[in-house]
């Protein structure tokens, strides 16, 4: 057959409210114009993110009860630890509450001022707690990964040259660990190569310099790998997560990702010392070693999570998912960052709203339009996340300027697809009348989250 069909069906239903235009432009306004401070109910289709909104199997549900809530040793983290260990190969695991938990204990315990992380793209969290602790975080991606409209498979690679000269200029004594983010979702949801992390780790290891991998979408990776690189044709999923982790002596890991879970993360490492500050800080901010961050029931839906993100039967339909949006957008001439990547659709705000700088945030102003059009939450990936800020205030504006609509896993149907690219092709049609937007209120960190807008004319 060609119709992928999802490889479930549905058992528990959530109402979905739409409510009118005159009720979102009131919600929006209350919210100063960040779709972050919207209330839920108040989204139609909600693709703001896929971390930590998926729908959890029937298998899931019922490893929920079998939590054992014993404070230390407990059935489930004996569980959780196994499942960890079967695919990363590491010899120490940390549960977190969530991914930017582990990243908090990694960039506390190993960074100080003036050292540098290298990374293809650093996500928000990971660069703020880099940040947070003095030190510099350095984005390497491959050129390929910068052009939007390349068609071209793996364009989360890291660039060696890049890679090779950050080396030389910062000095491998200032770089105590370099990341690589599978898939690198700054950039547009790119997967890496199993070439690429085997030539980083090359590198890397002339000098003595551990890989970490940011391995939130590691299953989603692998399938690209599967896809993408002749030798891995004949593989699982599995076996090709195992090796890529092989490659690697560490990792973060938000498990409401990949670990299918609503909640939950890692952190893992082969070396002894390192586990030893690890398990202090984790004791310190999340909790005794063998429940960190999370209650017994969450490690054993991330146990059973982890396993389906690697079914290959899954995977097929998730890429399905985003390749049905992406396409029928790309019929209608709506740009996008080419090919699909691996957890969603990212709409090109530059090529969108040709008539907004990046000082005016086009991809605020195309979030915004989107919520009044049609209830559709989605988030920017643009200057307003990513731009850097001098002493003065004066902003260097992001390299890409994206709109994001992350697929939660498992939520929505082929007729929420439906509705969602008439949404966009209706904002297509009246894109000259969007406004630009600028900042009236924002925070030190992380301003993406809670800083307020006011609209602008686009001149
Ligand atoms: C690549 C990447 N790294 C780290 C994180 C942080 O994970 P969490 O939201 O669980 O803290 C995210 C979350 O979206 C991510 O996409």
């Amino acid at each position: 057959m060609k119709t992928i069909i999802e490889p479930f069906r549905i058992k528990v239903t959530e109402p979905l409210k739409v409510i009118s235009r005159q009720e979102r432009e009131r919600a929006l306004d209350k919210a100063h114009h960040n779709v972050f401070l919207l209330d839920a109910e108040d989204c139609c289709i909600d693709l703001l993110t896929d971390s930590g909104t998926g729908a959890m199997s029937t298998e899931q549900w019922a490893a929920l009860m079998l939590g054992d809530e014993s404070y230390a040793g407990s059935k489930s983290w004996k569980k959780f630890e196994h499942t960890v260990q079967e695919i990363t190969g590491f010899k120490h695991i940390f549960p977190t509450h969530q991914g930017r938990a582990a990243e908090g204990i990694l960039a506390q315990t190993r960074l100080q001022p003036g050292h540098v992380v290298p990374n293809n793209s650093h996500f928000d969290t990971t660069r703020a707690n880099i940040e947070f602790v003095g030190a510099h975080a350095e984005d390497l991606l491959c050129p390929q990964g910068l052009d939007t409209q390349l068609d071209a498979p793996f364009k989360g690679n890291m660039d060696l040259d890049k890679l090779s000269q950050c080396l030389q200029t910062h000095g491998p004594e200032n770089i105590p660990f370099c990341m690589l983010t599978v898939t690198n979702n700054t950039g547009g949801g790119q997967p890496v190569s199993m070439q690429n992390i085997r030539d980083v780790k090359a590198l890397l290891s002339d000098y003595d310099i551990p890989l970490i991998l940011d391995a939130c979408r590691f299953a989603e990776n692998a399938y690209f790998i599967h896809e993408g690189e002749k030798e891995f044709q004949e593989k699982s999923l599995l076996e090709i997560a195992q090796q890529m982790f092989s490659y690697a002596d560490g990792a973060t890991m938000s498990c409401k990702k990949d670990g299918l879970a609503n909640i939950g993360g890692f952190l893992a490492c082969n070396d002894d010392h390192w586990a030893q500050d690890f398990q202090n800080a984790l004791i310190l901010r999340e909790g005794f070693p063998t429940y960190g961050g999370l209650a017994g029931r969450d490690l054993e839906v991330i146990a059973v999570g982890l396993g389906e993100a690697l079914a290959y039967d899954y995977q097929v339909y998730r890429h399905a998912t985003v390749e049905y949006l992406s396409k029928r957008l790309l019929a209608k001439g709506i740009p996008l960052v080419r090919p699909a990547g691996g957890h969603a659709v990212f709409l090109d705000a530059k090529g969108f709203l040709p008539h907004l700088p990046p000082s005016r945030y086009p991809g605020i102003g195309l979030v915004n339009v989107l919520y009044l059009e049609g209830g559709v939450r989605a988030v920017e990936l643009g200057s307003v996340m990513f731009a850097r800020r001098n002493e003065a205030g004066e902003e260097t504006p992001a390299p890409l300027e994206l709109v994001r609509l992350a697929f939660p896993r498992r939520v929505y149907t082929q007729s929420h697809f439906d509705y969602l690219i008439e949404v966009i092709g209706q904002v297509w049609e009246k894109r000259d009348e969007v406004s630009g937007y600028r900042i009236t209120q924002q925070p030190k960190l992380l301003r993406h989250f809670t800083c307020h807008f006011e609209a602008i004319d686009a001149a």
